[in-house]
């Protein structure tokens, strides 16, 4: 019989990287967004109460009155000139160290910045470090360059540094160890001082690139910080960053900080995925960030983040059944929840949802099955009012 469009298994022509097993994970959590009357604790989406509505609106305004074309224009593959020196400036001011004009680019999103740093630095095989738990779009990102992902758990100081030492005397010898040392992605836990300072030490010891997502940075709950990795060693590590938690999601805008050459290397492996990150959400935030607007957002955004937390946590505190515990997060959206002996993330998962309760089981965050104990609990999104009832429908399940 003839092969017809109708009758062919496109899977069979596509290319060996495509069919690495990288799943549906975050299309499935970003679908969740649209199930109607869902109490989601599911997806690590800003609150829309953040959203600047006005200010963009007026900044709209402004751009199409004042004749500025680079808004609507295409822009220069590493960003725009105006928006680059805002964004340098606002890391020096947040993280003392002023990135060189060379050492900086605006990406699509920090997600952007993922797929560039794998596209940049991995061949089928190689090795990629990532804690366990990790973010998911990381764990994408470095399986879809088909690299061998070993993983390297965390506790409540962040990634196991020590643990991380022992393997590379052991003879583990990866590329990349991918970390996110603020407020966790999934887990809602700090790297500590002391293990910054080490980890950075074990790459320039060993030779591997430390590559930092600081995607939750910004949102502690109070005004302590620690150095990011990137100002402890701009020799040794790329920083991703993103605005979507601080400023909003629909601008899809991030960037990447590092050496000059491998910055000139994302910049040229950046032509053949977007040409360049869109100007106008370029523009938008160099002028929020030039009149202090993000500042204030910021402060709102955070004592906002923080009410929530608290009152996920007490209610935890209230209906979790022995067995159960949680991470207490000091800033961004997560608590990372250990289920009861013998109770699986997946069937909750999926149970919740039909008691109209949103969650993420803990298998997608780590790249081998490990996690089914564990559950994602991400306040940001979910209506205050609503988070008592969420997780007392949780508790019931459990
Ligand atoms: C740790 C981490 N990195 C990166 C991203 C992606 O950010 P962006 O929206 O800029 O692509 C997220 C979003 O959930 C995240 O949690």
């Amino acid at each position: 019989m003839a092969v017809t469009p109708a009758t062919r298994a496109w899977e069979e022509l596509f290319a060996t990287r495509a069919r690495g097993g990288v799943g549906d994970a975050i299309a499935d959590i970003l679908a969740l967004l649209a199930v109607p009357g869902l109490i989601s604790f599911a997806g690590g989406f800003p609150d829309p109460e953040t959203f600047p509505r006005e200010r963009a609106a007026q900044l709209l305004a402004e751009f199409a009155e004042s004749g500025e074309s680079s808004a609507f224009q295409y822009a220069p593959t590493r960003g725009l000139a105006g928006p680059l020196d805002a964004l340098a400036g606002r890391i020096e001011a947040t993280q003392g160290r002023r990135p060189a004009d060379d050492e900086l680019l605006i990406t699509s999103g920090a997600i952007e910045a993922l797929e560039l740093v794998a596209k940049t630095f991995l061949d089928a095989g190689d090795r990629v470090v990532v804690e366990g738990p990790t973010y998911l779009g990381a764990l994408m990102a470095f399986r879809g360059f088909s690299a061998k992902v070993d993983v390297v758990p965390v506790d409540d100081d962040g990634l196991q540094v020590e643990e991380l030492a022992r393997r590379l005397d052991a003879g583990l010898r990866p590329k990349l160890l991918y970390t996110i040392p603020d407020h966790q992605n999934p887990g809602g836990v700090s790297l500590s001082a002391e293990r910054r300072e080490a980890l950075v030490e074990l790459a320039r010891r060993y030779g591997f690139l430390v590559f930092e997502d600081v995607a939750y940075r910004e949102l502690a709950f109070g005004d302590e910080s620690l150095p990011s990795l990137w100002s402890l060693g701009p020799d040794v590590v790329v920083q991703a960053g993103t605005t979507s938690k601080t400023f909003f999601p629909g601008v899809r805008l991030g960037w990447a900080a590092g050496p000059a050459p491998i910055s000139a290397q994302l910049v040229s492996a950046k032509q053949n995925t977007d040409q360049c990150a869109a100007a106008l959400g370029q523009r938008l935030f160099e002028e929020y960030l030039r009149r202090g607007w993000l500042d204030e957002q910021l402060t709102a955004s955070r004592a906002l983040y923080r009410r929530k937390c608290e009152r996920m946590l007490a209610a935890l505190d209230r209906s979790m059944p022995a067995g159960a515990a949680w991470t207490t997060p000091t800033g961004g959206f997560f608590s990372w929840l250990s289920l009861p002996e013998g109770a699986d993330a997946r069937l909750l998962a999926k149970r919740a949802v039909e008691v109209g309760v949103g969650i993420v089981p803990g298998t997608v965050f780590y790249p081998d099955g490990r996690g089914d104990d564990h559950v994602r609990l991400s306040f940001s999104l979910v209506d205050e009012a609503a988070i008592d009832t969420g997780i007392s429908k949780l508790a019931e399940l459990l």
